[in-house]
């Protein structure tokens, strides 16, 4: 089946999308990956959705022009890929659209919301589109997170005979965990590159919009006393499963613990990017992952990367690149696979990773073009075999 896996995370920075030819081999999923597509949102979309996150306040109408441009922007995304790949004739799209606010109290979730109305990219490909794929697990009783669980448990099995953990660091640094006696678990850690951003935007006057290689964070020195302060976050304490986002990591979580004082900007970039390093740590350290894979943007990011070794001696670390797949395309492809189960009745959820009562089959079905087909009678795969990586570009 020919399908197309799309989102934008929570760092709003652009739009991934993996075309890829996904079947069914017995219980093993089998990939071609055929494309990697990141497109950047245009200037003005990108401050729209800037303008409505948490903690600002919004309109109905606001949320009702961004659910449409949102939509038509991933719409011509998918357009363009599946030109690329498949002379335009995608099967599915899944796509998992823009989160604009997720409703966290404690450890439970109680809503969702991520906005890019499906049906634009149904009208625009003629494909079939799954959307809205965090809800029905929220609904279950689980975080709607994170659902890139279901790719590491594939990947890393669910009982290896090592503790194996995935990381990813995107705006929020999330990770699963597996191991020979531990049913799988995952959660959101903290901000990855969240508060990094808000703080370059902030004082470049949105010039940039992120601490490029590091750089600056490696030219900072660590405040350990406002690193102290940052790390006495209730967050951290909770148990898993637990989800967070923007709702709580922006920038004026920053400007309320600097409380006044001033701090040069690169010292203040070494600081976070030790936070972020520093809770990464502590999860892994604390379930004794012997192996660790990476993936997201983050890895892009020499000085999160070492800050983060630099505190795991004896842990082998690696990027998902090792695996056949693109760094900053694993989550595009965890919306491919999700996508290619839902219409194949299948159940894509991992219970123990979201905290969910069950499994649940995720998303709301779009119908495209044609009427669905019935496929009845697939076997929910337990393995996962990346048998064409990317071409090389
Ligand atoms: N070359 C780079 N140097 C430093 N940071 C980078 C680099 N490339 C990407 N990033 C970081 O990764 C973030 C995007 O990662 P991504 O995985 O797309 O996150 P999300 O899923 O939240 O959108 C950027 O906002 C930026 O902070
Ligand atoms: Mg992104």
């Amino acid at each position: 089946m020919r399908v197309i896996g799309m989102i934008s995370g929570t760092s709003y920075d652009a739009v991934e999308a993996i075309a890829a030819d996904i079947e069914l081999d017995g219980a093993t999923l089998v990939v071609d990956l055929r494309q990697h597509l990141s497109v950047a949102y245009p200037d003005e979309l990108h401050d729209a959705i800037a303008a409505v996150l948490p903690p600002a306040a919004t309109t109905i109408e606001q949320v009702c022009r961004l659910d449409t441009k949102i939509g038509q922007h991933f719409a011509e995304v998918a357009a363009t890929i599946a030109g690329a790949a498949f002379d335009g004739r995608a099967d599915l799209v899944c796509s998992h659209g823009q989160t604009v606010f997720h409703w966290v109290e404690g450890t439970h979730a109680l809503g969702t919301l991520q906005l890019g109305q499906p049906a634009f990219i149904a009208e625009r490909t003629g494909a079939t589109v799954v959307g809205d794929v965090r809800a029905r697990d929220l609904a279950a009783g689980g975080h709607g997170a994170p659902l890139a669980s279901l790719l590491d448990v594939l990947l890393l099995g669910t009982r290896p005979d090592r503790v194996r953990g995935s990381l990813n660091l995107g705006g929020i640094s999330n990770v699963t965990i597996v191991g020979p006696s531990l049913e799988p678990v995952a959660f959101d850690v903290g901000p990855a590159s969240a508060l990094l951003d808000a703080v370059v935007s902030a004082r470049t006057g949105g010039r940039d919009t992120f601490d490029r290689d590091g750089a600056r964070a490696a030219r900072g020195a660590v405040d350990e006393e406002l690193l102290a302060r940052f790390l006495d976050e209730p967050y951290y304490a909770l148990e898993p499963p637990k989800s967070t986002g923007k709702e709580l990591f922006h920038l004026q979580y920053v400007l309320d613990r600097l409380d006044g004082r001033e701090i040069d900007t690169d010292d203040l970039l070494a600081t976070l990017t030790a936070l972020s390093a520093e809770t990464v740590a502590a999860d892994v350290k604390r379930f004794g992952v012997e192996d660790l894979v990476a993936a997201g943007g983050g890895t892009k990011n020499p000085t999160m990367m070492r800050e983060i070794a630099s505190r795991l001696p004896g842990v082998s670390i690696r990027t998902i690149d090792d695996y056949g797949i693109p760094a900053t395309s694993k989550e595009a492809l965890v919306f491919a696979l999700i996508g290619f189960l839902t219409v194949h009745g299948l159940p894509a959820a991992v219970a123990s990773c979201t905290g969910a009562t069950h499994s649940s089959i995720l998303g709301s079905i779009v119908p495209g073009t044609t009427p669905l087909r019935a496929t009845n009678g697939a076997l929910a795969p337990t393995s996962l075999v990346i048998r064409t990586p990317l071409p090389a570009s």
